[in-house]
Formats: structure tokens, sequence, C-alpha cells
């Protein structure tokens, strides 16, 4: 963070002003309108673009925030002139420069696996010569390697690990993400790493939404045992569980609902106990293979069907079904991981989108499938795997991200009395975020309303 904010016209600088002005975006894509699905999934709720060599015109598109939250966004002449009939102090907004840059919400991270020990580069060399994913896992190593390595650190360590990733996240544009724990499979590092992850969003500027994973693999202790499956499922339900809800910290919780790790059934059984605790289900669905995952996310009415690389006709039926109550599954697509992996096969977005599922896009952060905390990156993925358009893709890390997380009335779009998380890119496009891969392409991060970010 080089300077906690930029002022170029009024403002003091020892302290933010409650209100800052953005101007001098060639364009603002605000979201505005709620969650996007079928057709809407490409509407951006773009106001501009305005000739790109003529940033400061005077009716160039702005956004105001006060205190923290959006107060308006439109033509500067209109939001000054709404600004000034509901009694705002005009003089204390300070302006933000835009310089030329696209304006959007703060990103949203639907799915990482923020915190854990360790590292896995060794099993990108085993799957270039053509070892699989399970057959690593059920060799002792993925998971259950970073679940030893977890187990092995302290809390400090895991914080100083996340703030590591949370910055690099914050300098590609992301302002909220959803972090899972499940790299400790029994309740006291289970609790470590939640409680990690609710003090990293406590400390900011990211906001951190915790998910308890207990179901993510077998432990090494359960694997030896002839019933290890179904008694580990039986200790995360009445041992792990109740500590967790106890804990008070976790908001979701997810399951690994995949052939050969948690069946269909079991993650049910997981997934309704968490529920009467309060933690709303969400799950690893069809990552590898179909696995009844998608049809169970759309009967138990979770927010979040994640990964779907394999659902089956059936679970995208449910899915379809799903879309058209007032409860809608999200289908939160990881195209990274389908990259990582070398995967030729991705998920079906072009058959969500058509079907009206709402798609949301994540990078999956984790050691193993996904060690990418480029949210951008992942966009890229999107548009070129899953062959969503740069348009829908926005949609995907921003609004839908934000109903991934039951957060859509808080976050995701810059619409009056929303949380002021915002972003001005170095691209005056939208379309240009995907199209520069790998590229820094962030100019300035606003964090409910302060200058968190600013290059
Ligand atoms: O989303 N598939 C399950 N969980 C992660 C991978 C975790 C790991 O390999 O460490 C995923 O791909
Ligand atoms: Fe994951």
């Amino acid at each position: 963070m080089s300077s906690p904010f930029r002022v170029i016209e009024g403002g003091r600088s020892e302290e933010p002003s409650p209100g800052l002005l953005i101007v001098g975006a060639t364009e603002i894509a605000t979201m505005a309108g709620g969650v996007r699905s079928g057709p809407s999934q490409g509407e951006i709720g773009r106001i501009g673009p305005i000739p790109a060599d003529d940033p400061s015109s005077a009716d160039g598109p702005v956004v105001a925030c006060w205190e923290g939250r959006i107060a308006a966004v439109g033509p500067r002449s209109k939001v000054e002139a709404a600004l000034a009939a509901e009694g705002y102090p005009l003089g204390r907004f300070a302006r933000v420069d835009a310089a030329g840059g696209v304006v959007t919400p703060g990103l949203i991270d639907p799915h990482t696996h923020l915190l854990f020990g360790g590292s896995r580069e060794n099993e990108l060399i085993l799957r270039q010569r053509g070892a699989g994913y399970m057959e690593i896992l059920a060799a002792g190593g993925g998971i259950l390697s970073t679940v030893a390595a977890t187990r092995e650190a302290s809390a400090e360590t895991l914080a100083a690990h996340g703030r590591r990733w949370l910055d690099e996240m914050l300098g590609h544009g992301v302002t909220t993400i959803e972090a899972k724990s499940g790299y400790g499979l029994d309740l006291e590092t289970e609790i470590r790493l939640i409680q990690v992850a609710w003090d990293l969003g406590r400390e900011g500027p990211i906001d951190v939404v915790p998910t308890y994973l207990g179901a993510h693999a077998v432990p090494a202790e359960y694997r030896a045992r002839p019933d290890g499956v179904e008694a580990y499922v039986r200790s995360v339900i009445e041992e792990q569980l109740p500590g967790v809800a106890a804990h008070g910290r976790a908001r979701f919780c997810d399951v690994f609902c995949e052939e050969g790790v948690f069946s269909a059934d079991q993650s049910r059984r997981i997934l309704q106990a968490a529920e009467a605790y309060g933690l709303t289900p969400r799950l690893h669905a069809d990552e590898l293979v179909p696995s009844g995952g998608a049809e169970l996310a759309a009967e138990i009415g979770a927010a979040s069907a994640d990964h779907l690389a394999a659902p089956s006709a059936a679970g995208m039926d449910a899915l379809a079904v799903a879309a058209t109550t007032d409860r809608p599954v999200v289908a939160t697509l990881l195209p990274a991981t389908t990259w990582f992996l070398m995967k030729e096969h991705h998920a079906p977005a072009r058959a969500f989108i058509d079907r009206g599922v709402p798609v949301a896009i994540g990078t999956d952060f984790n050691p193993g499938t996904s060690p990418t905390a480029s949210l951008p990156l992942a966009m890229t993925a999107a548009c070129l795997n899953l062959r969503m358009t740069p348009d829908e893709v926005l949609a995907a890390v921003t609004i839908n991200a934000a109903r991934a997380l039951l957060l859509e009335d808080e976050i995701g779009s810059l619409e009056p009395g929303k949380a002021a998380d915002v972003v001005i890119w170095k691209v005056p496009t939208t379309s240009q975020i995907p199209y520069w891969p790998g590229a820094d392409l962030v100019r300035t991060v606003i964090k409910r309303g302060r200058i968190v970010l600013d290059r």
C-alpha cells in the first residue's frame, strides 16, 4: 500500500474524507439489477463509454461513495445534482481520478482454500508423467500431504501465509473471498483454520467468509480402518460439526462430493446436519466424474454447486429446474482448476447459461489443483475454455459470486446503499480485463469507501 488514498482535488490528506467521487472513468460496469442468469448473464449495467481521448469530459460517468456506501452512480452532472439535492456536502467528496480506466465493483472470489501448510509442486511433475489426481490422493499424497503439513502449522504461520496471498488477491482487484477449511480433518485443526480465516477478514481489507470443509477427504488415521469412510462421516457429523457450530465462525458447510471421496448419500447427511446447526450447504460437485453432486445441490437447495466439470444430464436438469425457483443454486465454475489439472474437458458453462442457471467463477486457490490467487487469470480461463464472453465472466465474479455467498444485497454491484467496494482498472474497457492474462491491471482498490491499494 503506497499511500492510504489518492486525492486529486478537495479532501485532506491526513484522514480519509467521508466521501469519494471517482471521476475520469471511460466506463463503469455497475452490475445493477440483481443476480444474472440466461440472457442477462452478460449484462453488466454499463454506463459510458466516453471517448478514451477525452476522459475529463464534464459528463463522464462517476461513482460517489459516502461513509463506506455507494451514494450515486451515473453521468457526473446528474450525480452531482442528485447529491446536492439530497443534502450531501459536495466539498467533502475527495476526487479520485480513474485516469481513463474502467470502474467495476470489487471482485469476489467465491471459492478458495486460502489456508494451508506446504506446497505440492511435485504433483505437477507426477501429473505430467500421467498420474491422475485421485491416484495421487489414494497413494497418500494430494490433499492428505497438505493435511499433514497444515496440522503442523501454527495459527501464526497460517495467518502469515494467508496475509501473503490475500495481499496478492487485493492486487488483482478482489475485495471479498470465501475461505474453506478442509486441511485439518480433525476438530482442533479445522477450528484453527476457520478462526484464522475469520481473523484475517477482521484485519482486512479483504472480507473473508469462512466455510467448514471437514469432509474434504478421509484422513490417514481413518483410512486404516475397514469402515474408515463411514466412521469419518460419523465423526464429522457427531464431533466436528457440533464443535464448529459452537465456535460460531463458519458461515457455510462444504463437502467434496465425488466418486471415491464422499458419496451423494454421505454428503447429504453431512450437509443436512450442518444446516440444522445453521451452516448453509454448498458443495464440491462432480469435479472429475458425475457423482450425483449437482442433483444433491438442487435437492437440498445449496447456495452453490462448485466445479461441475462433469455433471450428469439429470444433474444439469435439476439445476435448471432450481433456477426457476426463488432459490436458484449458483453454478460456481473453476476453470483455473481444469486448466492446471491439464483436463481436456471443461465445465459446460454455455449449457448452464442457456438453461438459465446463474454462473459464478472462482479461483479455487489451493496447493494442489489451482495454485493461483488471480481471479482475473481465472476470468481468462473462463473465456478461453468455458467460452464465456468477457461480460458474462464479469457478472460471474461480481454479482453472481456475491449470490454464491448469499451476499448479493450487500456487495457485487455499484448501486446506492451497497458497500463501496470498487476497483479502478488500468484498462479502458471491461473486455480488456480477461484479455491481458497475467498482467497487473489494477490501478486502485476501494474497500468500504477507503482507498486500500493505489498504484
Ligand atoms: O477444489 N477437489 C477438492 N478440493 C480442491 C483440491 C484440494 C487439493 O488438491 O488440495 C479442489 O480442486
Ligand atoms: Fe475447491
